[in-house]
């Protein structure tokens, strides 16, 4: 994906100084080869097991990502009306859609009916209704899983946990039973599955594991109960190495660690992940712009900033930060910042890095997940382009935003 030969940075047949030289930065570039080989990891890696690898459009919605993906044949975890459309723009088959998320809005359900997604992950019995009646009303039949809160502790970042019963998601497992029972009697509603989703950037996959047992032992509860039950969905969240050296579960091997505990159970698999598939085949390519001192303080002032990357700020993750072309100097120790003003304002806090100076690119690395799609326009910073390379050419997937995009559809 991403390798030196001699002192240049690639991806895949491109040297990132040249890219950069044509496209500007900050730029996001992407590795198509990196995105399938993960998304076929995980389809490879189920075999013979009935299943189907939603990808979590939220972590890359790029129409170009997507299209890579749904020609591999990918199905798709959305969470709003707009990620369905652009996961209908990009020609992916809303047949493989899956809905999840806690604020399904009556537009949104609609359109998902409409479209004829596969099955709605449910987090409520008010949500439950909601779709119930809207289908009726269209005169079909709606697919839904319970997404349940195994109440396990997925050891991560505490704004991205999502498994304990104290976050906003999902319904009790031992409410769950009763939900079925009484969505029996909403006939134009079908027990399609079980859904959970714990957690992201969880290298530890055993809590994963735990709350498969957990889902897995509800699952044949209701089907004993008489209910339907055709799949499982065991939501997303495995993790990357962000740190050097950092080693991540391999998706291989977790995929082949769930065979034994489900082949018995005769259901299909379903997966969500988005940061596995896309975050490592992604980098965010920045220009230094500056070098500056603040008493021994040492600052490297580049050209992206939070607006483009705000995981640093946000969740004070590690993304490593290297040379587009490495040189010879001894290695510094700086802060890496980018224009906008504020101090929470950092890529890298105290970094040992390469010796660069100003004009020289860095590549930001490990960014393909939950970067450009929490990018913002902060600052009135216009967002940067997405380039895709596919051996050893690359296209621009979505321009670099101008002045005028900044203020489309404003009035004064
Ligand atoms: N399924 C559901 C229901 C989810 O809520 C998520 C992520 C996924 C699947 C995909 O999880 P993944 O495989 O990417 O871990 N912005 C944060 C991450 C937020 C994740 C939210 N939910 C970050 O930058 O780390």
């Amino acid at each position: 994906m991403f390798s030196y030969s001699e002192s240049d940075l690639y991806c895949e047949g491109v040297p990132l100084a040249d890219l950069a030289g044509h496209t500007g930065t900050p730029a996001f570039v992407y590795s198509a080869q990196g995105i399938l080989d993960s998304y076929r990891a995980y389809h490879e890696a189920f075999a013979d097991l009935p299943h189907n690898v939603c990808y979590a459009v939220k972590a890359n919605s790029s129409l170009a990502v997507l299209g890579l993906l749904a020609r591999a044949g990918a199905g798709f975890d959305i969470v709003s009306g707009g990620e369905l459309y652009r996961v209908l723009q990009a020609g992916g088959d809303p047949s493989k859609v899956v809905f999840s998320g806690v604020g399904k809005t009556p537009d949104e359900v609609e359109y998902a009916l409409a479209s004829g997604i596969h099955s709605f992950n449910c987090e409520s019995e008010a949500e439950l209704m909601l779709i119930d009646a809207m289908a009726a009303r269209r005169g079909v039949t709606a697919g839904f899983g319970i997404r349940v809160n195994p109440d396990v502790d997925a050891v991560t970042h505490p704004y991205i946990s999502t498994g304990l019963s104290e976050h906003k998601f999902g319904i009790a497992m031992s409410e769950a039973p009763g939900v079925y029972e009484r969505a029996r009697k909403l006939t134009h509603l079908t027990a399609e599955g079980v859904s959970c989703h714990i957690g992201s950037q969880i290298l530890d996959p055993s809590p994963i594991l735990e709350a498969v047992d957990k889902v897995l032992a509800l699952a044949g509860q209701l089907r004993a109960a008489g209910h339907p039950i055709r799949h499982l969905d065991l939501g997303g969240g495995l993790g990357i190495a962000y740190h050097a050296g950092q080693k991540a579960p391999e998706i291989r091997e977790f995929i082949a660690s769930l065979h034994e505990r489900l082949r018995a159970s005769g259901l299909c698999v379903m997966v969500e992940p988005g940061r596995s598939i896309v975050g490592p085949a992604g980098i965010l390519l920045t220009r230094v712009l500056y070098r500056k001192k603040n008493g021994a303080k040492e600052f490297v002032v580049v050209d992206a900033a939070m607006n483009d990357l705000i995981r640093p700020s946000l969740y004070r993750a590690h993304h490593e930060i290297i040379a587009v072309r490495k040189n010879a100097l001894p290695a510094i120790t700086a802060d890496v910042v980018g224009p906008v003003c504020e101090t929470g304002d950092f890529l890298a806090r105290d970094r040992e890095m390469a010796n660069v100076m100003p004009g020289d690119y860095l590549a930001v690395c490990a960014a393909g997940a939950y970067g450009f799609v929490q990018s913002s326009n902060y600052n009135s910073r216009p967002r940067a382009p997405e380039v895709l390379v596919e051996g050893s050419g690359y296209r621009v997937i979505r321009k670099r935003e101008t002045y005028e995009d900044l203020v489309r559809g404003e009035t004064l």
